[in-house]
């Protein structure tokens, strides 16, 4: 990992002689921790990672992955772990790698304030320097070995979109889809949910972020499934709409346009164009529909470590699109009080334009009840 650290120094600025990267307890963890570390299990509470801009790597790690921290530095010369037994070891061991004069470049975005207040005791001459916009320029454009993880959690995902249909019978609840859901991407090898599961029916599939609940299934529901993945720590993210017969020939025609939308979207996305235009490109078609003003969110976000990476693709941003880029592409039509359909799936940004992570049928799909 000697050269992601290496590129991310090059992002710091002003220069830094040390980065330092800390885990809190449970969900507050950097996975830019996970990023320059390639460990493959484990939280790693409380574990910190102190790199210098030459790329070396030292791992100050918890006692309960010790295993896990020794087979990983095993497979990776430039990385150095050392377990703590007690706090008072790790205090030292920050100190005794950590020169009390240095310029310290920390993730302001992901560090508690609690870790801060600790830090400005044991380094009270040090300088502080915001790492935060040089770590996401650095994960958000992924190597090779990344994008293979990201495909197979794609992949896992949408063999599961090709499942749904077989969960919707009158009476299951959006709950169970849900679990059924889940189920099946750890037994497709994923190893874990990427974020909260969403399944929503009827008026519930209007609401973006919705949680599922314990709501029947109904003939005459629209459904939107989101969900994804994490495989082997990267995460996949989703979204497949279906239709509960019978028909209703308003909601097959919203299906129809955010699928026109998406393609609208993919048609401009290429290395180069403003992240805005790739958003304004799906909201034409919206805004040219009945529907104008129901597609209520932005177009995408980087999807890595994390389900949402540090990117997003809405109106506001100017940043343009890069080539080892991956993100969703999600618009939606929301109807409240009726139903929605979203569409999203995960593409990698290529040289020409860009090439699907998740692949699960799109088009209009009506169960019959
Ligand atoms: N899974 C939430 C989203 O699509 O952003
Ligand atoms: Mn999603
Ligand atoms: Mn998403």
């Amino acid at each position: 990992m000697k050269d992601r650290v290496r590129r991310l120094f090059a992002e710091i600025n002003p220069k830094a002689d040390r980065l330092l990267i800390g885990n809190a307890t449970d969900p507050h963890l950097d996975q830019t921790f996970f990023y320059l570390f390639d460990v493959a299990g484990g939280l790693f509470e409380g574990s910190w990672l102190v790199a210098t801009p030459d790329g070396a790597l030292t791992v100050l790690s918890s006692p309960l992955e010790e295993e896990s921290a020794r087979q990983a530095a095993k497979a990776d010369r430039d990385v150095e772990v050392h377990v703590w037994a007690s706090r008072e070891e790790r205090e030292r061991l920050l100190t005794d790698l950590v020169p009390p004069t240095s310029t310290v470049a920390l993730n302001y975005r992901e560090l508690t304030h609690e870790q801060f207040l600790q830090l400005e005791k044991t380094f009270s001459r040090a300088k502080w320097v915001d790492a935060s916009n040089a770590v996401r320029k650095t994960r958000q454009i992924k190597d090779a070995s990344e994008v293979e993880r990201l495909e197979r959690a794609g992949a896992i995902g949408s063999t599961v979109a090709k499942k749904i249909p077989g969960f919707l019978r009158r009476g299951v609840t959006e709950l169970e889809v849900a679990a059924e859901i889940e189920h099946a991407m750890n037994r497709e090898g994923a190893s874990g949910r990427s974020f909260a599961t969403i399944v929503g029916f009827g008026p519930a599939s209007a609401e973006p972020h919705y949680a599922p609940g314990d709501r029947p299934l109904a003939p005459g529901s629209s459904i939107v499934c989101d969900f994804g993945a994490f495989y082997r720590r990267y995460a996949s993210d989703i979204t497949r709409s279906f239709r509960f017969g019978p028909r209703d020939a308003e909601l097959q025609k919203v299906h129809e346009t955010v699928l026109e939308a998406q393609r609208a979207a993919l048609a401009v996305l290429k290395p180069g164009v403003p992240a805005k235009d790739v958003h304004l490109a799906a909201q034409k078609v919206v805004d040219a529909s009945p529907w104008k003003g129901r597609f209520t969110h932005g177009l995408g976000h980087s999807v890595g470590l994390a389900v949402h990476d540090g990117f997003a693709m809405n109106p506001t941003i100017d940043e343009p699109i890069e080539v080892g880029m991956t993100i969703t592409v999600e618009p939606g039509i929301y109807l409240p009080g009726r139903g929605g359909v979203r569409i999203e799936d995960d593409v990698v940004v290529t040289p020409n334009g860009y090439r699907f992570l998740t692949t699960a049928p799109r088009e209009y799909l009506e169960v019959s009840a």
